[in-house]
């Protein structure tokens, strides 16, 4: 019987309650399917912030790399400065791991109403690939002056040509996978180096690649045509910021984050990749068990495929589509008027 050690960080707010909800799903498919996941659980997050002034303890990172994934809920607290939150413990892990490749599909799922007129069904099937390490969110700068009149900040983006191109040319072959079409997206009008850097490398690439029908887009413009015709996009790379902002609207025009699943993969068979939802910890409606725990599960069923385990993911993306089909027990987010944990049940009865 295959093992996996999978490290458990449920994190703030409703991560915890959306984690918890995955866990009973990973759990059942896991003894259909004869293999066994290990959970290690760690408390990370802010409420050890508020105990130990740190969001994970100096030898976290050492911990989690002893296991073949990380599951994680959301992180974030609003008496914590986010910066805080998310700099002592989320991005730390995605660059420590090397988790280069963020994946997030927006796909509009059977029975999910999209907020765009004349979108249906199976019309919006798109994979943002997001840098996941460098760009604009390499954690480069400073402060001079500090609170000051004369402040001065600095942040500055960080594009090697190296990340760049791994990043690229990992989205190519997932292109090759599916319908053989690859947007770039970039700021080159007003980002005179990096994402003139971007750009040439994306060209460059692309010559390995004839097969594939390429695209570039300014980011502005990728915002406005994700709405005005999602139809036209597949794959699509983007910058770590770009990225960021593109996959909460692909989520928005596919039914909103509580659907929202997305990966941050490592390459090197000695880091952990890690699984997390696109969405945060929710403070609005966290501890009312009413968030979605589909993103969650989602997320859950990416991480058995990288496990390996394709046929318990097939099972659960399976049980949630029959679910989003059937309209029973869902959240409110997605219009029905359910609890978490009465949605959660209906997946697990229909898994
Ligand atoms: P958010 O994603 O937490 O919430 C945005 C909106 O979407 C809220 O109205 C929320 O109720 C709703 N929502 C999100 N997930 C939902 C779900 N599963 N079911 C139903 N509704 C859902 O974003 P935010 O409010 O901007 O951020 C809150 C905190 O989370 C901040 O501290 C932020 O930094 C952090 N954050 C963390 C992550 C992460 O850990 N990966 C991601 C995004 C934001
Ligand atoms: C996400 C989140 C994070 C990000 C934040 C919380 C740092 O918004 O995973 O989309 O920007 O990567
Ligand atoms: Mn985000």
């Amino acid at each position: 019987m295959n093992n996996y050690n999978i490290a458990v960080i449920p994190g703030d707010g409703i991560g915890i309650e959306v984690v918890d909800s995955a866990l009973k799903v990973l759990d059942k498919v896991s003894n259909n399917n004869n293999f066994k996941l290990n959970y290690s659980f760690y408390d990370w997050g802010s409420n050890y912030y508020f105990k130990n002034k740190l969001m994970m303890p100096e030898d976290g990172l050492d911990l989690l790399s002893k296991s073949d994934a990380i599951f994680l809920g959301a992180i974030g607290h609003p008496d914590i400065q986010d910066h805080l939150t998310l700099n002592g413990l989320l991005l730390p892990i995605r660059r420590k791991f090397d988790q280069y490749v963020c994946i997030r599909p927006s796909v509009l799922f059977p029975g999910v109403s999209s907020p765009l007129k004349n979108v249906k069904e199976g019309d919006i099937d798109i994979v943002v690939v997001r840098e996941n390490t460098e760009g604009e969110y390499a954690n480069v700068g400073g402060f001079q002056y500090h609170e000051t009149n004369d402040e001065i900040a600095l942040q500055t983006a960080v594009f090697t040509r190296k990340g760049t191109e791994r990043i690229i040319r990992y989205s190519f072959e997932l292109a090759k996978q599916r319908s053989k079409k690859l947007t770039s997206i970039t700021k080159s009008n007003a980002q005179g180096y990096s994402m003139v850097l971007w750009d040439r490398v994306f060209e460059e690439v692309s010559k390995d690649y004839p097969e594939i029908e390429t695209s570039s887009l300014l980011i502005d413009a990728a915002c406005m045509d994700f709405i005005r015709k999602p139809k036209d996009f597949d794959v699509v790379v983007a910058s770590n910021l770009f990225g960021d902002i593109l996959t909460d609207i692909g989520a928005m025009i596919t039914g909103g984050l509580g659907l929202a699943s997305s990966g941050n993969i490592s390459f090197d068979d000695k880091n952990p990749s890690m699984f997390e939802p696109t969405h945060g910890s929710a403070p609005d409606i966290a501890g009312k068990n009413l968030a979605n725990p589909i993103a969650q599960i989602l997320t859950g069923a990416m991480m058995l495929s990288h496990l390996g385990e394709d046929n318990a993911a097939n099972e659960v993306r399976e049980s949630v589509i029959e679910t989003l089909k059937n309209g029973n027990n869902l959240t409110s987010d997605i219009g029905g008027n359910s609890k978490t944990d009465e949605c959660t049940n209906e997946i697990l009865n229909n898994l």
